[in-house]
């Protein structure tokens, strides 16, 4: 039995869904549900007994302790976390304590119930965390792209925390010889993404016939990977990685903020034209500038690839053509995702 936290945001029931088709071993899937998380997505799970839901906190001891003994987990895959930058810099303290008190109170709970297992069981064990390539910082136009060895320098308060868990992990395997792995992402899409986030808000934006907004000059880099990409990097981590390594993971797929809205706009204008002739790029309007906004991203993935052999299957062209497949067809989710809540935070964060 797997221990997924997170498990109804956007990669964690990609992770979920994928799981649950290619493997026979049973989830339990220990989820808050805050505004990120969302049972729709793990609809089709309705009637697989393989499919344990629980709604609660990972910062529950008691729950993650009881979940850990009772489903005999042997491995805890934490996804869990407040993963918007923006919303970290109006609000940071909810990523203080999912990120950082969360995830110590997984890893307590993870140790103390690793320390009852029988020694073939110990060393079988795992605690994968997942995490992003913000804790790296950012890197200016013609710097090589991040490594595991590169220096954490974190800049805003949600990679600041990000930074601060990874740190946690990394003790809890030095100090009480925890069998952790740590995977560091670059930006992802696909199906489920919250349209909060630049590709889903876009799309969304974009249909709705108001302003896809541009912060700054748009020219800041991502290095963008297709969401199941993503999931079977963490498959295989889980399977072959090394205990106590940490893994890059990213798409070579280094995109400007404006060139990844032109070729959704391009996407939008063959499948979906508008009924007056123009494109959808005319909606483009430039707007302030994310606070201590990163630069540059780019991930130096090449470990995982050597050591463990893993690569992605999609390229930029075919991941995006995929999304924009996926939000043309699934108009009712993001219209029950955009609701109440949705429209508080839009008014908040783009006046
Ligand atoms: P998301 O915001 O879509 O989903 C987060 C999920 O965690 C939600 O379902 C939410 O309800 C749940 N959650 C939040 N607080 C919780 C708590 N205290 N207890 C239990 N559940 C809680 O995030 P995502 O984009 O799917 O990211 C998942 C993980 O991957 C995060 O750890 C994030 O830092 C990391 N990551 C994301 C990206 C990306 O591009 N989205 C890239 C690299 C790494
Ligand atoms: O790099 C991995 C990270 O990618 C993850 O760790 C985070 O959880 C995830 O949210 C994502 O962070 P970003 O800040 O890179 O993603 P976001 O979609 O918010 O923004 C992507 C870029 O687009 C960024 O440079 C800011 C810009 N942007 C974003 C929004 C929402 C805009 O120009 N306009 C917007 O309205």
């Amino acid at each position: 039995m797997l221990l997924v936290t997170g498990g109804a945001g956007f990669i964690g029931s990609n992770f979920v869904l994928d799981w649950l088709t290619q493997n026979s071993e049973p989830i339990v899937n220990l989820d808050k549900l805050t505004y990120a998380g969302n049972l729709e997505n793990l609809q089709s799970l309705k009637d697989n007994s393989n499919h344990i839901f629980v709604k609660g906190d990972i910062a529950d001891s008691a729950l993650v302790s009881e979940l850990l003994q009772k489903y005999k987990v042997r491995a805890v895959i934490n996804f869990a976390a407040e993963s918007h930058v923006d919303r970290s810099i109006h609000g940071p303290g909810e990523f203080i304590q999912t990120n950082v008190i969360g995830t110590f109170n997984l890893l307590e709970c993870a140790r103390n119930y690793w320390n009852t297992l029988a020694q073939k069981e110990k060393e079988s064990f795992r605690f994968l965390h997942v995490s992003t390539d913000e804790v790296f910082g950012s890197l200016g136009a013609k710097d090589p792209a991040f490594t595991e060895q590169h220096r954490y320098e974190p800049n805003s308060p949600y990679s600041a925390s990000k930074a601060a868990s990874d740190h946690l992990v990394r003790a809890w395997l030095h100090t009480y010889g925890m069998p952790v792995l740590t995977t560091n992402c670059s930006n992802n899409y696909g199906p489920y993404h919250f349209p909060e986030k630049l590709i889903p808000l876009v799309i969304h934006n974009a249909l709705k016939g108001k302003p896809l907004p541009i912060y700054g000059d748009g020219q800041q880099i991502r290095d963008w990977l297709y969401v199941t990409d993503h999931c079977s990097a963490i498959r295989c981590v889980l399977e072959k990685g090394l205990v106590g390594e940490t893994y890059n993971i990213g798409g070579c797929n280094e995109k400007a903020n404006l060139q990844v809205v032109h070729t959704i706009c391009d996407l939008l204008d063959a499948k979906m034209p508008k009924t007056d002739g123009t494109s959808y790029k005319n909606q483009i309007t430039f707007v302030t500038d994310r606070p201590g906004h990163d630069k540059r991203y780019a991930m130096d993935a090449s470990k995982i690839e050597r050591e463990l052999g893993w690569r992605p299957a999609q390229t930029f062209e075919t991941g995006m053509a995929k999304t924009v497949d996926w939000y043309l067809n699934n108009s009712q989710w993001t219209e029950n995702v955009t609701s109440g809540a949705y429209r508080d935070w839009v008014a908040k964060q783009y006046v």
